[in-house]
This record gives C-alpha cells, structure tokens and sequence, in this order.
C-alpha cells in the first residue's frame, strides 16, 4: 500500500462498478479506470467482487495469488489488509477473487445483516486509499447490493447497444431501493458508455438516448470499441500497460481526468 499524502485528508471513497447485464464492460472499465486513476497519482484499491476473477486476471494475478482472497476476506475468516496485492502500476492494489465466492450468497443466506458484510470488512482499508472501486458481478444478487450497501456511488458502464436503455431502468432502479433501504449516501456518479464504435449508427443513437434519459450522469467520454482493450486482458495487464498510445488508453485516461473533476474537492495527489 503507498504512504498518504502528508497532511490531505485520505477520502476512502467507494464506487460500485455495476450493471447487471452480463458483458458491458464492468471489469474493463473498474480496470483501467483503476489503472488510469493510479497514474493520475490517486491511491486505488481494486476490489473484486465477481466469482468469475475477471479483474484479478485482467491484472495479471495468478493462481498462487489468489489463496487469500475476497471470499476469506467477506467470511471473516482473514482480515482485508492481509489479502490485498500490489499490481504492475504503481499507486493500484488489487484484492483477488475466486471462483468459491460462488458458494458466499448460500453461505450467509442466514446472516440477518448479510446486506451490510462488505461494508464492515472493507471499512478498515478505507483511509489507506482514495478511491475502492469494487468491480460487480452481472446480476442483483446479493454480492452487488453488498458493493451497492456500502457505496458512496455508482458507475454504470453501458454498452451501446440495442438493449442498453431496459438494462438500465433496473440497475436504476435498484440503486433506488438500496438508497432507501439500506444507504441514503448512495448516488449514481456517472454512466460510462462503451464500445462505442462510430461507424455504427445503432452507436450514436444509443448514446443520443441513453444522454436524453439520462442527462448530465453519462460521462462526456465515450470509451470506443478498440481492439487493444480487448487484448489486454490475455496479457494480464491494464490497456495503460499493453499500448498505451492506443485509443482505449487514451479514452480511460480522459475518463479518469472527467471524473475526478466531477468528484471535485481537494487535490489528492499521492506523493509517489
Ligand atoms: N471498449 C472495448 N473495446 C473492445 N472490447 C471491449 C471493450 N470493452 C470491453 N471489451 C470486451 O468485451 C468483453 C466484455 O467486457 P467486460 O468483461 O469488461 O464486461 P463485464 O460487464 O465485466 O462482463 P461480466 O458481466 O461477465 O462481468 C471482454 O471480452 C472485453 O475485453
Ligand atoms: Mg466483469
């Protein structure tokens, strides 16, 4: 974990990266968002939160890797600190998942606070971090309204597609009911639109009525469908890494530049 900065008060904020739409770019975006937030001198925590440990592989951690993992970390079974990783980029840390995270929702199905578990284990790696971004399984199950529980906000990525606006009125909604229920804190802090890809039509009418429904929540920057995103994640590492001159990396860095100054208040840069 990297030193505070002398003097700043450390912000601890928690975003959920959710949607529960399978395959819109929630672990590409909590990845290189990460990664391009790192760079921009923020420290990040990376939680992973999804049995599929796309993002725990998207950062080039193996299976040695991964023994202590959110899983232990969620069941109590180990504190959060000792299961976080260091990755390749400088200022983000990662803690892993595993595919045994599956079994978490059964396990504490009987737990009357089991909505509130992620709130309480990760609240002690609050201050050593800026930002925690937790990147979401695809559904409403009890993992996300965990992540959505304990959130300051939410980034919904949203692939430019045909379905995209019905995906949304229910991630919506659902972080309505879990502001009313369990966290008056939460609010929607942007949508991210992806893979764009402008020679498409459908694209730009997507993005056209996502932005009307939707209003100033959809971040400026679209992130474009670029093949250097998706080869990333073979190599186990962000797009920063992989090419950083390729149109992905430079639309995340863009993004990550518009969010911080939509977040707004002090300057966090961390010292190194
Ligand atoms: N901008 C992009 N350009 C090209 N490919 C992309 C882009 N964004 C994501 N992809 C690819 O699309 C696929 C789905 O992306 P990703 O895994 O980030 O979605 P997800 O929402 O996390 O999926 P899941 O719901 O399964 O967790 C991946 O193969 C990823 O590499
Ligand atoms: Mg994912």
């Amino acid at each position: 974990m990297s030193e505070p900065v002398q003097g700043a008060e450390p912000a601890g904020r928690l975003v959920a990266v959710a949607n529960q739409k399978g395959g819109v770019g929630k672990t590409t975006t909590a990845v290189n968002l990460g990664a391009a937030l790192a760079e921009a001198k923020r420290r990040v925590l990376l939680v992973d939160i999804d049995p599929q440990g796309n993002a725990t592989t998207h950062l080039g951690l193996g299976q040695a890797q991964r023994r202590v993992s959110f899983y232990d970390v969620l069941l109590q079974r180990t504190d959060a600190r000792s299961a976080v990783q260091a990755t390749a980029i400088a200022g983000l840390d990662v803690l892993p998942s595993v595919v045994d995270l599956s079994a978490a929702e059964v396990e504490l199905a009987r737990d009357p606070e089991r909505n509130q578990r992620l709130a309480r284990v990760l609240e002690p790696l609050r201050a050593g971090y800026d930002l925690i971004l937790v990147d979401c399984p695809p559904s409403l199950g009890l993992l996300t309204v965990n992540a959505l529980a304990a959130a300051d906000g939410v980034l919904i990525p949203l692939q430019c597609e045909f379905f995209a606006l019905e995906g949304l009125s229910m991630i919506v909604r659902t972080v309505d009911r879990v502001r009313r229920m369990n966290n008056s804190k939460l609010r929607i802090e942007g949508i991210v639109l992806t893979m764009y890809d402008r020679r498409n039509n459908l694209s730009d009418q997507v993005a056209a009525d996502v932005r009307s429904f939707m209003g100033a929540r959809v971040f400026e920057t679209v992130i474009p469908r670029n093949v250097r995103i998706s080869e990333a994640p073979s190599h186990g590492q962000p797009v920063q890494l992989y090419d950083v001159q390729c149109a992905g990396a430079i639309a995340y860095a863009h993004l990550a530049r518009e969010y911080l100054a939509r977040l707004g208040g002090p300057d966090r840069r961390r010292a190194a």
